[in-house]
């Protein structure tokens, strides 16, 4: 086979990161020397076997066969964006690690007492503390992540995880036996209750059985916070960017925040806008946002091939077609199991639905748009005004009138395709 001057590189790379974990390893742990294959021979797939065996503890970088580098994948999202389903498209995967917002705990340990507002100033503080965890997480690290939980675990345990349960990987063997493998659907708190404490020993073990890693955060601001991520070879890791119409954002978090998002509830029910209202609420969305796409559309070299803009109403209207184009973005070869988890959890059938009780089912196709019934038009009017220019990227088109607001037989949402950056 001829060795391309790609693979050289790649190679290069590999024993720069080779060493890199060798160090870091040294000062923790035995270490094991993993051999080297030769940069001059790149058939690696007959070479594989003894790499692999060898390599255990550096699972990264040349996959189990060797033939294909680990994928990994973030899915970088905004509160109340529909990211708990997406996670689910990965979750449901029997090759993919999922954590469900491990950077909950940064923010936790960083930022334990702050308002909404603050928060939304300081938690750039968290980035670096945030990237290094990721880092750790994607090399399934789970050691890490200790530091950051209260109280600290002991022996490596811990029942304090957060959303523990909403992590497959963390309620099967070999972490947990309380389910079987193949067990379609796990309810979270019936694994936190027969699961009780997670061994983080175990919860390594099975990250690193997996092939890929998958993080759902919306804690991480804009896709170019990750850069230092997505140009770091060991990780081969891939941003799938989720972002939802910012009226439906608004309109959800409303809902569910009902303490933090009282001050907009008073201005819908009365009209008058108070004056103390906390914009930033629904503007750093919309700043965010825009950042990414502006990063994302000038096509910079180290976000090439790495960068996928979902918007959450095409996954919602078409869950089947849109997951099948994001697993072909990242190369992952589609599960049966994942196919039916979003037929028995999407509109395309009922009965499940019924069945089902999932919180990511919480905003099917059937109301993608039902904010419009949710907000009043002065409302919609100055999110508008303040997000114009996020909606006109992302194809949502403005109500003019409250008539037009109400008016479900009109869409907003303009077909719009966002094809990758390859
Ligand atoms: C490359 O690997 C193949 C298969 O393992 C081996 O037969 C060959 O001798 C190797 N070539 C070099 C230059 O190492
Ligand atoms: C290695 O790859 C082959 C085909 O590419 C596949 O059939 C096999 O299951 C893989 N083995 C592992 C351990 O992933
Ligand atoms: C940790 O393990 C040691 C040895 O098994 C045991 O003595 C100790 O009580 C454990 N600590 C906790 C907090 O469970
Ligand atoms: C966690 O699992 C590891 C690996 O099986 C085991 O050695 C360890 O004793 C377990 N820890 C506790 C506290 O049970
Ligand atoms: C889908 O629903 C069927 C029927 O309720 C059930 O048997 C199956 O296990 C479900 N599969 C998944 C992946 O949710
Ligand atoms: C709603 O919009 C549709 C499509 O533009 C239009 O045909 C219909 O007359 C509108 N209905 C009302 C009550 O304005």
């Amino acid at each position: 086979m001829q060795c391309s001057w790609k693979a050289v590189i790649l190679l290069g790379l590999a024993s720069i990161a080779i060493q890199y974990t060798a160090i870091r390893t040294f000062t923790s742990e035995p270490f094991q020397i993993c051999p080297v294959p030769s940069s001059m021979n790149c058939s690696l797939s007959q070479e594989v076997e003894p790499f692999d065996r060898f390599c255990d503890d550096f699972p990264s970088y040349f996959s189990y066969n060797g033939s294909r580098v680990k994928t990994h994948i973030l899915i970088l999202a905004t509160t109340r964006s529909g990211s708990s389903f997406a996670g689910q498209l990965f979750n449901q995967h029997s090759d993919v690690f999922y954590l469900f917002e491990p950077l909950y705990h940064v923010q936790n340990a960083l930022l334990p007492h702050l308002t909404h507002s603050r928060y939304t100033a300081d938690r750039r503080v968290m980035l670096g503390a945030s990237r290094d965890l990721l880092r750790s997480l994607y090399h399934c690290d789970l050691y890490f992540l200790e530091s950051y939980i209260k109280p600290l675990p002991a022996n490596h345990t811990t029942d304090k995880l957060f959303r523990r349960g909403a992590s497959r990987a963390l309620c099967l063997p070999p972490v947990c036996d309380a389910f079987n493998v193949n067990e379609a659907n796990i309810d979270e708190g019936e694994c936190v209750r027969k699961c009780t404490l997670l061994n983080l020993t175990l919860a390594a073990e099975s990250c690193r059985e997996r092939r890929h890693v998958a993080i759902k955060t919306v804690r991480i601001p804009e896709i170019g916070d990750l850069r230092a991520l997505v140009e770091d070879p060991r990780l081969n890791l891939k941003v799938v960017q989720l972002v939802r119409d910012p009226r439906g954002i608004l309109a959800s978090r409303i809902e569910t925040f009902r303490d933090t998002y009282r001050l907009w509830r008073i201005w819908r029910a009365t009209g008058r806008k108070p004056y103390n209202l906390d914009l930033s609420q629904i503007t750093t969305v919309c700043d965010d946002v825009l950042r990414s796409i502006s990063t994302g559309s000038e096509h910079p070299a180290w976000l090439r091939g790495r960068y996928m803009l979902v918007r959450y109403e095409d996954l919602a209207r078409q869950p089947l077609q849109k997951t099948r184009e994001i697993y072909d973005f990242l190369g992952l070869p589609m599960e049966k199991g994942v196919e039916e988890w979003i037929r028995n959890n999407t509109r395309g059938s009922n009965e499940g639905l019924a069945k089902h009780k999932y919180g990511t089912l919480r905003d099917s196709a059937a109301n993608a748009e039902s904010w419009r019934l949710k907000l009043s038009h002065d409302i919609v009017d100055y999110t508008q005004t303040v997000c114009q220019q996020v909606l006109e990227e992302l194809g949502y088109r403005a109500a003019n009138s409250p008539e037009e607001l109400k008016n479900l037989s009109l869409s907003l949402i303009e077909d719009k395709t966002f094809a990758p950056f390859l």
